[in-house]
């Protein structure tokens, strides 16, 4: 097994929103109150599932989380997530004015996504030895 940072990450903020998702779940639940429905399944999907997603990947597949386009997907997702999640809070809540910052967010996690079919269609299967010795060959050149 390896102890790839960025995976360890990922657990982290899986498990987080897991417990924020479960927690609103259960208030949901308890108070009858379901107009916040859309952003429980939300916390729980793209925060719990795909995090969790994206650190076993990362786990089985360490190269995927290596250099700019890596680091690119793991900000501009940590960004798009919390900010999506919070506006379309507002929004369910009465705020219809965010609706064009759900829209920046939505489209910022959708690019997001993009980078990371990305990384898994360019370097799953591609060894590290493999990535080493095409940077350090590029590096001579
Ligand atoms: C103790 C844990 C949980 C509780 C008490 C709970 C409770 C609820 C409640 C009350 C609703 C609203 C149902 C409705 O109004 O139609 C709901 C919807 C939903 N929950 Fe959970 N939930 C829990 C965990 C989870 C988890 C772990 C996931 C995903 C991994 C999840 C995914 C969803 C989805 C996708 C919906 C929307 C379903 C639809 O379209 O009607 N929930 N949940
Ligand atoms: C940028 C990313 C995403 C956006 C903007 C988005 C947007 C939406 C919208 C507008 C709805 C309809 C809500 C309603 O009618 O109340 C919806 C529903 C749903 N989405 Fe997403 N979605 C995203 C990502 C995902 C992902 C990654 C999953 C699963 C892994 C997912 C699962 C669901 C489910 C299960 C529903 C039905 C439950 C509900 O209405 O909340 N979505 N989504």
């Amino acid at each position: 097994m390896n102890h790839n940072p960025r995976s360890r990450t990922w657990f982290r903020l899986a498990v987080i929103y897991f417990a924020l998702g479960v927690m609103l779940g259960v208030t949901m639940g308890a108070t009858g109150d379901h107009s916040l429905f859309a952003v429980h399944a939300h916390i729980n999907l793209l925060g719990w599932v795909s995090m969790a997603l994206f650190g076993l990947i990362s786990t089985m597949h360490p190269s995927i989380t290596q250099g700019h386009i890596a680091t690119a997907q793991f900000w501009t997702y940590n960004v798009g997530v919390p900010v999506m999640l919070g506006a379309l809070t507002l929004r369910m809540k009465g705020f219809p004015s965010v609706e064009p910052l759900i829209a920046v967010a939505s489209i910022l996690i959708g690019f997001s996504v993009l980078l990371f079919v990305w990384q898994v269609f360019s370097r799953i299967g591609v060894t590290f030895e493999h990535l080493n010795r095409a940077q350090s060959e590029s590096h001579l050149s």
